[in-house]
C-alpha cells in the first residue's frame, strides 16, 4: 500500500523535527564543550546522532512505501543556556513536545486506516518514553547536585559512558532476518 499524499506530507514533516532535534543536541553539546563538561557534551552528541537516526529511518520508511521525500530547511537551534541544568530541563521540555507530534502523527495514520505507518510508529512512541526518562534522570541528578561542583564532574564522568548508537534499530531491520 502506496503512502496517501497526507501521510506522506506529515512524515516529511515529522522528518524534519527530528533533523532539528538533532541540530538542537549538537548545539546544545557545542555549549557543554563551553563549560568544559565532556562527559555531557559526549551524552548529548550521541543524543544528536540518535535523532538523526530518526530521521534517516523515517526518510528510508518513505521510501520503502513508494513515497517521496521532501527536506525542508532546518530551522537554527538554541544558542544560548543559562547552565548544565538548563540544557537539560530543554532537553526534557523538547522531548516531550516530540512525543506529542509522534502521538498526533499515530492518531493520523489510525485515520487514514495507515497500518504501516501504525507499526512503524510504534518504536517511536516506545523511543520516547526511554528518551523522556533519560532526559528527566539526569534533571532530578541535576537538582540533587545542586550547586555541588565535584558531584557536578562525577555525574559529568558518569555521562562520558554513553555508548554510541543506542536505541532504534537499523530502519531496514525487520523481526525476521533474511
Ligand atoms: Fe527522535
Ligand atoms: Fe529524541
Amino acid at each position: 500500500m502506496a503512502l496517501s499524499r497526507i501521510i506522506e506530507e506529515a512524515l516529511n514533516r515529522h522528518i524534519n523535527e527530528e533533523f532539528y532535534s538533532s541540530y538542537l543536541y549538537l548545539s546544545m553539546s557545542a555549549y557543554c564543550e563551553s563549560l568544559d563538561l565532556p562527559g555531557f557534551a559526549h551524552w548529548l552528541r550521541v543524543q544528536s546522532q540518535e535523532e538523526y537516526a530518526h530521521a534517516m529511518n523515517l526518510y528510508d520508511f518513505v521510501h520503502a512505501r513508494e513515497g517521496r521525500v521532501t527536506l525542508h530547511p532546518i530551522n537554527q537551534p538554541t544558542l544560548e543556556f543559562q547552565s548544565v541544568l538548563d540544557v537539560m530541563q530543554s532537553t526534557l521540555a523538547h522531548e516531550r513536545e516530540v512525543s506529542q507530534l509522534i502521538n498526533r502523527l499515530y492518531e493520523l495514520a489510525i485515520q487514514q486506516g495507515d497500518y504501516p505507518t501504525q507499526v512503524h510508529l510504534q518504536v517511536f512512541i516506545t523511543e520516547q518514553v526511554e528518551e523522556e526518562k533519560a532526559a528527566g534522570d539526569i534533571v532530578a541528578k541535576l537538582k540533587m547536585i545542586g550547586d555541588s561542583s565535584s558531584d557536578l564532574l562525577l555525574l559529568d564522568r558518569e555521562l562520558s559512558n554513553r555508548g554510541v548508537a543506542a536505541g532504534m534499530p537499523p530502519p531496514s531491520a525487520g523481526p525476521f532476518p533474511g
